[in-house]
């Protein structure tokens, strides 16, 4: 990566500030010291790093790794400020309150969240100095956009730092039913920290309405507009002489470069190749997934392999690819998820698969972009089985590269995404029997079936994509605050 120093650039003008756990790149430290960047990896880069190169904004994350100093860098006009974490602060605040409380507890407690005091403290002191170094860098009057469930306190602490600034948070995770949030020791503090910023968006208005309800019941302020609907956009929330909008903004994809990039030769010569080295089967189905216990990973493994066992399908013919970037790796439930899963893949190969054609591949790596796309043009069915997921951008993917309007997607109801792609084969990750049937169908859609559904799908996805979410969220952000 070619970069330049930010101070020395004098790049740090923008009037844009956006502030993430992690920077859009990793340090990487390669076994003989020396270090190289990498794309980071999940869906909130994904979405925000086009939106921020094309706005020449400025970036405050973590670069990834324990105890390294970091000078600020600017790369194609984007300026990274990195925040230093110590190792124990990322065991605790990252992969602690972060990872082992809220995932869990905000993913509908897929697994038991872990209610522990010194990752709490943990997470107050890293939001703090995420604040810091956000006012530190954030011009007069600037507007700063903070993002996720790893800095929720940040805009209430920066607010006293700054209040000049105008400040918005956007959850990339669900936010959960109001039950299930009540659970968390320091519910209110979470509550009051949000309510730091100017507007506060979620992917959906069941979210949004959730944390309208909290922000009266645990924090005891007004709510002026409760409702959101077709009549009212925003909620609004009376905190002193502020009003805080509060509203729904389903995230998306880069759609037309995708969908350009999936129409390229190259990516069609490849998506040919792989059919070919997978031995051209009749149906390929695909999985990409950071590896995470909410993806459903495991879902799709038992009912391919029951349906193999049924004779329902043939292992000869059809082949599924599970494609997985490596995630937390040091958190607890990861390390079993990834056991499991590892077991299943060998389990079901060991039962149907032949000696050089596995019926089940499974690549445990991060894959180069236009490789993905390239899977993504070559899968007649991707497989989205979260057993909860704030939007699912893969999802989104896959229907931006099918220009040729073949595949089908079979997209768990518990999904964002799935509010937004009614033309998909919705399944309940929770009815095995249901996602075996469902995956059926969607196996031997008819052509014209398949077309017409990929047809709406599409329109969808490339009429909403991220730079219209980005627009509609800051728009909503720069209207005028103040008390009416
Ligand atoms: P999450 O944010 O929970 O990881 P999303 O589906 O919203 O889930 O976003 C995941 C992003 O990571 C997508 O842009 C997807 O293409 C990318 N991704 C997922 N798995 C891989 C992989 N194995 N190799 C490369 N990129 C991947
Ligand atoms: C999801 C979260 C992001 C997170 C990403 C990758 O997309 O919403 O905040 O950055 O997963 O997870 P990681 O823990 O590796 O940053």
């Amino acid at each position: 990566m070619s970069s330049r120093n930010a101070r020395e650039a004098n790049l740090d003008d923008s009037q844009l500030v956006v502030v993430a756990n992690r920077l859009p790149v990793d340090l990487e430290q390669l076994p003989d010291g020396t270090t190289r960047w990498k794309r980071s990896p999940g869906g909130l880069v994904t979405a925000l790093e086009p939106v921020l190169r094309s706005n020449k904004g400025a970036w405050v994350g973590w670069p990834g790794v324990a105890d390294v100093d970091v000078e600020p860098i600017v790369e194609d006009g984007l300026s990274m400020y990195p925040v230093r974490l110590s190792a124990q602060e990322i065991a605790d605040y990252y992969e602690g309150f972060s990872n082992g409380t809220l995932w869990p507890l905000y993913h509908d407690v897929v697994v038991k969240p872990v209610y522990d005091r010194s990752w709490w403290n943990a997470y107050v002191k890293v939001n703090r100095r995420f604040a810091e170094e956000t006012a530190k860098v954030a011009r007069p009057n600037a507007t700063v956009w903070i993002q996720d469930y790893q800095l929720q306190l940040v805009p209430k602490m920066l607010r006293m730092l700054r209040p000049d600034l105008t400040i918005g948070f956007f959850q990339h995770i669900p936010f959960p039913p109001i039950e299930i949030f009540m659970q968390l020791p320091w519910r209110a503090e979470i509550v009051e920290g949000l309510l730091g910023a100017d507007l506060v968006g979620f992917h959906l208005p069941g979210g949004a309405q959730n944390f309208l309800y909290l922000a009266n019941k645990l924090a005891g302020h007004t709510v002026t507009r409760g409702q959101i609907g077709v009549r009212s956009k925003f909620g609004e929330v009376n905190v002193g002489f502020r009003v805080v909008r509060v509203g729904a903004f389903p995230i998306s994809i880069a759609s037309s470069e995708i969908d350009e990039l999936a129409k390229s030769k190259s990516v069609r010569a490849r998506a040919k190749q792989i059919r070919a080295e997978l031995g051209n089967p009749s149906r390929i189905m695909l999985g990409v997934d950071r590896l995470d216990y909410t993806k459903g990973i495991n879902i799709r493994l038992l009912a391919l392999s029951e349906l193999f066992a049924e004779g329902r399908l043939d292992p000869a013919d059809n082949v599924f690819v599970q494609l997985a970037t490596p995630s937390r790796e040091r958190v607890d439930h990861y390390m079993q998820m990834r056991d499991e899963i590892e077991r299943n893949v060998g389990r079901i190969n060991g039962d149907y698969g032949e000696v050089g054609r596995p019926v089940v591949h499974y690549i445990h790596r991060p894959i180069p972009r236009s490789e993905l796309i390239a899977f993504f043009v070559a899968a007649d069915v991707m497989l989205v089985t979260p057993v909860r997921d704030g939007m699912n951008l893969v999802a989104k993917e896959y229907v931006a590269c099918r220009s040729d309007l073949g595949g089908a997607l079979l997209l768990s109801e518990f999904t964002g995404a799935a509010m937004e792609l009614r033309q998909s084969y919705l399944v309940n990750p929770h009815d095995l029997d249901g996602v075996k049937d469902t995956l059926i169908e969607a196996l031997t859609q008819s052509k014209d079936e398949g077309r017409s559904r990929m047809r709406a799908l599409r329109r969808q996805v490339l009429t909403h994509d991220v730079d219209k979410w980005a627009k509609a969220f800051l728009g909503a952000l720069a209207l005028p605050s103040e008390k009416s």
